[in-house]
């Protein structure tokens, strides 16, 4: 690889994945961008200002190096996308044709996570399979779903080597994820940390697949590195490492803090979201065809988190 090209560098993924490619690559050879201003972000090693939805932005970025891959991570979650449904449509789409014109221009690889809010009615609630069917519910899932189509179109019409993944919620404790429905995971290990109590916007039995961070990251790696021929089911691959409930994910935290309690305000908006997606989708054909795996499960995942995060409050700046 030369150089890679990110979008959405300081969000809840490209936060972490993008020193991770550091870690790999070298610093110079990734260039992260975002749509803030370099002097309101600390990150070290080459970063611009691109606004996805801006044709200068992307020229700019452009002329400045030479890329052959770009990850194109900018996108609105799918909760704040019912809020504001035709931004979203604008920044999702605008900023996936321009980064999938940029790619066709410049021959670069093209990669981008889809969700699994592509499904919704009529898709099998267990064992999705990769192709199945794909009715969303929110402008989000009409998104990732256009998104996976355009990435096909591209593969077929132009020969661009679109990549792309359907993540589950991610969960991490570096940069909190914004405006998902699968958030409410995230929220409750970080609130038993923090204040041992939780009230959940999903109902208790309300089961969803999810990864870990660290599973996140090396399954973005080894798709974008895979042998192209082997990807049949290039856009896009269902991935998963686990699935539960608020109640298990409750339970499962009370392991670790005996004092942990939760209960349930529900949001209907985020329930609606929620059921909507499958209950577990089958990872068979990311296995099958790139070696998808995983290390971390709800056990392994829970304990990673409540340590990370009780280090990292023991290390905040004592209040006044
Ligand atoms: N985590 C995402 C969301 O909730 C799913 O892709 O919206």
């Amino acid at each position: 690889m030369t150089k890679i090209l990110v979008t959405g560098s300081l969000g809840q993924i490209g936060s972490e994945l993008v020193p991770a490619l550091r870690a790999r690559y070298g610093v110079e050879k990734v260039v992260a961008t975002d749509i803030r201003p370099p002097e309101e972000v600390t990150i070290d090693g080459p970063y611009a200002v691109l606004n996805v939805t801006e044709a200068n932005d992307w020229e700019e970025v452009l002329a400045k190096d030479q890329f052959d891959t770009i990850i194109h991570l900018a996108a609105i979650l799918s909760a704040r996308g019912e809020m504001k449904p035709l931004q979203t449509w604008d920044i999702n789409m605008t900023g996936t044709m321009h980064a999938l014109e940029a790619a066709r221009a410049y021959g670069m690889k093209i990669f981008a996570p889809s969700s699994i809010a592509v499904f919704g009615m009529g898709t099998p609630k267990t064992m999705t399979p990769s192709y199945t069917v794909m009715r969303p519910q929110t402008m989000y899932g009409v998104t990732k779903v256009a998104m996976e189509l355009l990435f096909d179109y591209y593969y077929h019409k132009f020969g661009v080597d679109t990549r792309s993944l359907r993540f589950p919620g991610i969960i991490s404790y570096r940069t909190p994820p914004g405006g998902g429905t699968t958030d409410y995971a995230v929220e409750m290990i970080r609130e038993a940390v923090k204040r041992g109590h939780y009230t959940s916007f999903v109902g208790p039995e309300t089961q969803l697949d999810f990864m870990y961070m660290p599973d996140a990251i090396s399954a973005m790696i080894a798709l974008i590195e895979a042998e192209s021929d082997r990807l049949k089911h290039r856009n896009a691959y269902n991935v998963t490492a686990m699935r539960f409930t608020p109640e298990m994910l409750g339970r499962e935290i009370k392991r670790h803090l005996p004092d942990f309690t939760w209960d349930y305000a529900v949001d209907p908006l985020r329930q609606r979201i929620a059921d909507s997606w499958p209950d577990a989708v089958d990872p068979a054909d990311a296995v099958a065809e790139w070696g998808f795996k995983t290390s971390y499960d709800l056990s392994r995942m829970v304990e990673d988190m409540i340590r990370a995060l009780k280090t990292s409050q023991e290390h905040a700046p004592a209040h006044m």
